[in-house]
């Protein structure tokens, strides 16, 4: 399938909330609880990234910029051959403590429509997202994932990621979960 990864615009919004929401929906089901996943809704998500995009417009930020709290966020849009958005991802300075932010990015998220899985256009997405963390300026990147996320780990591995034993834990509605670091050299 033919991609299209352009910066997100604040009208992407109710698509990215869609796109984010099914994503977790299908990717998470027995990994997360599923009233936790029940309770995740498109448009209320959708609206969330609006009010994100549009204050990351207002500050004046380069195309897809998103204000996430105190967080600024860069959002990648991922369109199919027939121009709609199948899939999100967001980059920016490393969040965690101890990381410097300056030389370290970190991939936040990325998610794709189910319907789109194993299409490619994750591949073209994560490729634009690894090249806007290298254009912020960052080093090396990292990012958090499920350790039961099979498929997201295999992706990423595929597409030059990897651990250095590092874990956490979460808690999404109540289950305590953990996570598992990549990291990704930027220089090459
Ligand atoms: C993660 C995500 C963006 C990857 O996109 P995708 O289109 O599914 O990725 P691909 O199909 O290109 O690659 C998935 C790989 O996992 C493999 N795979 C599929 N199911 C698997 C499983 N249960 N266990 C292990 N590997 C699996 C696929 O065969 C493929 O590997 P291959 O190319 O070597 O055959 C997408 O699946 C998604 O949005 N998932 C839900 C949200 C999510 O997990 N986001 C990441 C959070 S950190």
């Amino acid at each position: 399938m033919a991609a299209r990864v352009r910066p997100a615009e604040v009208e992407d919004a109710a698509a990215i909330g869609r796109c984010h929401v099914r994503a977790w929906k299908a990717g998470y089901r027995g990994q997360m609880p599923d009233d936790y996943l029940e309770g995740l809704d498109e448009a209320l998500r959708g609206e969330s990234w609006r009010g994100a995009l549009e204050a990351g417009r207002e500050a004046g930020g380069e195309p897809g910029t998103a204000e996430l709290g105190q967080n600024r966020t860069r959002v990648l849009v991922v369109e199919d051959d027939g121009g709609e958005v199948r899939g999100v991802a967001s980059v920016g300075a490393a969040r965690d403590a101890g990381e410097d932010p300056e030389a370290t990015g970190e991939l936040w998220m990325i998610n794709l429509e189910p319907s789109a899985w194993g299409s490619g256009l994750a591949t073209a997405l994560l490729e634009e997202a690894t090249a806007e963390l290298r254009r912020l300026g960052h080093r090396e990147a990292y990012l958090w994932v499920l350790d039961a996320n099979r498929r997201a780990r295999r992706f990423y591995e595929r597409e030059g990621w990897a651990t250095r034993g590092e874990q956490k834990r979460d808690v999404f509605g109540e289950r305590e979960l953990v996570e598992v670091r990549y990291w990704r050299d930027l220089s090459t």
